[in-house]
């Protein structure tokens, strides 16, 4: 890519020499005959300082006057600083804006948190969507290349579904020329026909849920990544997933330390990141979440009390992540609370062969999955049960007919991830336009 200026992350390459820079004002102050000017191209942020002695009137002027976020070409000559962010400072010599900033919405003052989101569009050119927004870039090319570097084939999945995945109650409607049609929940039923062609591959897309919960952790689109493996059992699985988490946390250490350190992530909690995680099964989560210390906490945080058979609610993951400084696998379900497609345990058949990965720190879940039911009369039998339409399955049993093998995948929503490893309080910081109940807007 041809270019006439160099960006802030190569200012390293240009000290003593005069460079162009082209960006936003992103700060200013003024101190007597001095200006500064903060400049952010996308790249990073550096300090410019006009002299009043070295530079035009107008251009010392001009610098007094301009309003925050105009878009800016600066010629200035590079010095290595220690004292100014960023280790280099431009003195400024030329100065052209090219567009005036006008009354940019987000200054440098607190906001509430309804306004950032009313105007994302703009509030993308904060540092703090800057740093977490470079963690998810990274998370998600770490997910990708996790899978590549180990021959799994990408199948992409369609968004525009003639049944639901993961149960009824969170599907979107839409009227697809007459029929009824749903947005996708999960690309798994597309992915277990490709992997009886393919054998290991995986799907990463936008997936969505009609999700009416306002908490912290739940969008209405979100990104999820999920892979899946023929002839994998649930070991097999758990496995794969320990590697794969633990292979994301260590990219990011690795490649975004700065924005880390800017959102104080205390990174030394995530470089103990690694395989094996400790496992519990639901019923021995279950015995801590009955247990009386754990009742107590749940009556003084006024949440619903846990009861044996119950999914986990936010608060009982909070309880069982916070025993362990790595992520904790939970294996074995009832299957009354988890999905159609799941292999019941072979001692327990009132148990299902499903895992759900909590995050550490209190984050909770960021990944579910299971073996899935190979036999074909099993998987019709459940279909009917869970009151979903057989005919719209037909094509789904049809990896049943025709060469079954146990299989298993799982799936891992990627802005849980980006929250945990960036150490935020929600979700939708971790996407760049978040859709939430009460969010369509930008
Ligand atoms: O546990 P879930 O519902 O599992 C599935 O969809 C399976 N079909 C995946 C599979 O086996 N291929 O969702 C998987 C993950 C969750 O662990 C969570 O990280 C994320 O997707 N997730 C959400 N993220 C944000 N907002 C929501 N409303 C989410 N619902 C699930
Ligand atoms: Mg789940």
């Amino acid at each position: 890519m041809e270019r006439d200026h160099v960006y802030i992350s190569e200012l390293g390459e240009h000290i003593g020499s005069e460079v162009t820079l082209k960006g936003w004002l992103s700060q200013k102050r003024s101190s007597g005959k001095i200006r500064f000017l903060v400049l952010r191209d996308g790249t990073g942020y550096v300090q410019c300082v006009a002299f009043a002695k070295n530079v035009s009137k107008e251009l010392f002027e001009a610098s007094d006057q301009m309003s925050l976020e105009s878009s800016l070409v600066l010629r200035g000559t590079v010095k290595a600083e220690d004292r100014a962010p960023g280790g280099y400072e431009i003195d400024l010599s030329e100065l052209t804006v090219i567009g005036d900033g006008g009354d940019f919405p987000i200054q440098p003052k607190e906001h509430g948190v309804e306004f950032l989101f009313d105007n994302r569009h703009l509030y993308l050119r904060s540092r703090t969507p800057q740093a977490v927004l470079r963690v998810r870039n990274e998370v998600v090319q770490s997910c990708r290349d996790f899978f590549y570097e180990r021959d799994f084939i990408l199948i992409d999945s369609p968004i525009l579904t003639p049944a639901a995945c993961e149960g009824t109650t969170t599907l979107f409607e839409t009227d697809y020329f007459g029929q009824q049609a749903f947005l996708a929940q999960s690309g798994q039923l597309y992915l277990e026909p490709a992997c009886m062609a393919f054998g290991r591959v995986y799907c990463f897309g936008p997936t969505f849920r009609a999700e009416k919960s306002k908490t912290r952790r739940h969008l209405t689109e979100f990104w999820m990544i999920e892979p899946e493996v023929a002839f994998l059992e649930l070991d097999g699985l758990v496995a794969l997933a320990e590697e794969f988490v633990g292979y994301i946390v260590g990219r990011v250490l690795d490649r975004c330390a700065e924005p880390l350190k800017f959102l104080e992530r205390d990174t030394s909690k995530l470089e103990k990141i690694a395989a094996p995680f400790p496992r519990l099964t639901y019923d021995q989560a279950a015995e801590i979440l009955t247990g009386d210390a754990a009742q107590k906490r749940m009556r003084d945080e006024g949440v619903p009390l846990f009861q044996d058979g119950n999914d986990l609610g936010a608060f009982d993951e909070t309880i069982l992540t916070e025993r362990f400084e790595l992520p904790v696998v939970i294996t074995h379900w009832p299957a009354k609370i988890k999905s159609f497609y799941m292999q019941p345990a072979p001692d327990d058949p009132g148990k299902v062969l499903a895992l759900d990965v909590l995050a550490p720190e209190g984050y909770g879940e960021i990944i579910g999955g299971s073996q899935r039911i190979h036999d074909p009369e099993l998987m019709e039998r459940r279909i009917k049960e869970h009151g979903l339409p057989l005919d719209a399955f037909q094509w789904y049993l049809d990896t049943r007919r025709h060469g079954t093998v146990p299989h298993s995948g799982f799936g891992m929503g990627i802005e849980r991830v980006v929250t945990w490893i960036s150490g935020i309080a929600h979700l939708r910081e971790a996407i760049p336009y978040p859709r939430q109940i009460h969010r369509l807007y930008p």
